[in-house]
């Protein structure tokens, strides 16, 4: 594993935007494949990559969204949170867009080995250790692909979706993400971290055992795995 630690926010999002640029520049020779993410920490990450990609244009560079929660009667969070904070400011083409979702979730898998798979997949972490939609609690072992999760398990999760989809009666049954199998797959994997509160589960998620409880833990086995994190972030590493 390699860790990257900035000074702050900002520094991590400068960092974090030239790993994903010096990905899309390989665009220029050959098809690239990327997973992104939502959230809010790489917000500002993606404004500064608006200002690469305003007067470069990498048509070889497919984009993925790696997780997707249906909404009844609208489309879908993550696709609309990648739009509005990347895919739209940045002008990427819509032939470039990949999108996974709850119709094709189950062939994806395959999907992604016949694209050549993921060269980069970059990812948040999530405040239970959760990367891409594999919360904790949710999984069944490490071995799954991309996968459907319950949005009933249990009440926390389902109160989550409820809020996050506008209401219990926008909730879908079901939402769908890539699995463990899916990620560990992927060429790749670079995480981005910030904050105190994220102090306590990246410790975790670096330093204790590698369990289903603390999901991101497992991505420490992949043999390209970069953390980028701020000073913040790191801050109980290494301590008692
Ligand atoms: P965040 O989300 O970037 O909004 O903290 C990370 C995640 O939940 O995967």
């Amino acid at each position: 594993m390699n860790l990257i630690v900035t000074e702050n926010y900002e520094n991590m999002s400068r960092v974090a935007a030239m790993e994903l640029m010096g990905k899309i520049v390989e665009g220029k020779e050959k098809r690239v494949n990327l997973s992104v993410t939502g959230g809010k920490t790489p917000v500002r990450m993606y404004e500064i990559i608006q200002e690469f990609l305003k007067d470069n244009k990498f048509e070889n560079v497919h984009y993925y969204n790696f997780d997707e929660i249906p909404v009844k009667g609208g489309s879908g969070l993550t696709m609309d949170t990648l739009r509005r904070l990347f895919f739209q400011p940045c002008r990427i083409d819509e032939a470039q867009i990949d999108v996974f979702d709850e119709k094709n979730y189950m062939h994806y898998d395959k999907k992604l080995e016949e694209d050549g798979g993921i060269d980069m997949i970059m990812l948040g972490l999530g405040p239970d250790g959760h990367f891409c939609g594999n919360l904790s609690g949710t999984l069944n072992g490490f071995g799954e692909g991309c996968r459907a999760v319950s949005n009933h398990l249990n009440e926390r999760i389902e109160k989550r979706l409820a809020f996050l989809s506008g209401g219990m009666d926008k909730m879908a049954d079901y939402y769908v993400t890539f699995g463990p199998a899916t990620v560990m797959g992927c060429k790749k994997i670079v995480m981005i971290v910030s904050g105190m509160e994220k102090a306590e589960i990246l410790k975790k998620v670096l330093e204790g055992p590698i369990c289903e409880e603390i999901p991101s833990s497992l991505l420490r086995l992949h043999p390209d795995f970069t953390v980028i994190a701020d000073k913040d972030a790191v801050s109980l590493l290494g301590k008692k």
